[in-house]
């Protein structure tokens, strides 16, 4: 069957590890899955990724970055995504178009009406079926994130986003929870200061009514 699932987020709310073990589950239960993530999820994405991510990039135009995001993305859904559903597989993806939203559109502050026009000609008349925003306070999720880049379980020089400003990433948040309000059906709004496997069950709950 063809699914496709989102997990949206700020830095450090757990996205990338919850997703992880959807894919263990789903693969377990016989689904055939693919993993993928944006920025990146293919060859060229992942060239895109490294620009957009690397802190010596500070004098990159937030037109510059929209559009590196709007790029790397059509390359993705053509070459990745739509393919894998194509052939009836689930697609788990770590970040798709409401990151631009939240984060270009409410973070840098282009209007929402551009960013939807661009998400528009990346995606085409894709949508995710289910999207899970995991949610959590900027100075949890940053203080985890950076914790992180300490631990160089992240590259050092992928740490763009992670020098923003605390209220850069609160803008982010109300963006992400604007566009929960605006599509209770698709955007499922997870507490994530719970336990992981608390979080788990939670989001498996859903993911059940599509399978
Ligand atoms: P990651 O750390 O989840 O891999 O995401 C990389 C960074 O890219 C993260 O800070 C969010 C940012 N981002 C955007 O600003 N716009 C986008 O459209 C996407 C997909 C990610």
């Amino acid at each position: 069957m063809s699914l496709f699932i989102t997990f949206e987020g700020i830095e450090g709310s757990g996205k990338t590890t919850q997703i992880k073990i959807l894919d263990d589950i789903l693969k377990l239960r016989g689904f055939e899955t693919v993993l993928t993530r944006e920025p990146g999820g293919t060859v060229i994405g992942d060239q895109i990724r490294k620009i957009l991510l690397d802190s010596e990039n500070t004098g990159m135009t937030p037109l510059c970055e929209l559009l590196l995001y709007a790029a790397g993305r059509s390359q993705h859904v053509e070459r990745i995504i739509e393919p894998a559903l194509k052939a009836k597989k689930i697609v788990l993806c770590d970040r798709f178009a409401d990151a631009t939203t939240a984060y270009q559109g409410f973070g840098r502050g282009f209007p929402v009406e551009l960013i939807d026009i661009i998400n528009r000609l990346a995606v085409g008349k894709l949508k995710p079926k289910l999207t899970f925003l995991m949610d959590c306070a900027p100075e949890i999720g940053l203080k985890r994130a950076r914790e992180r880049i300490a631990l160089l379980e992240k590259t050092l020089s992928e740490d763009r986003f992670e020098n923003e400003a605390l209220a850069f990433h609160e803008k982010v948040r109300e963006g992400y929870l604007t566009i929960a309000r605006a599509e209770p059906e698709r955007v499922i709004v997870i507490d994530v200061n719970q336990d992981v496997e608390a979080v788990h069950q939670e989001i498996v709950k859903h993911v059940l009514r599509f399978l």
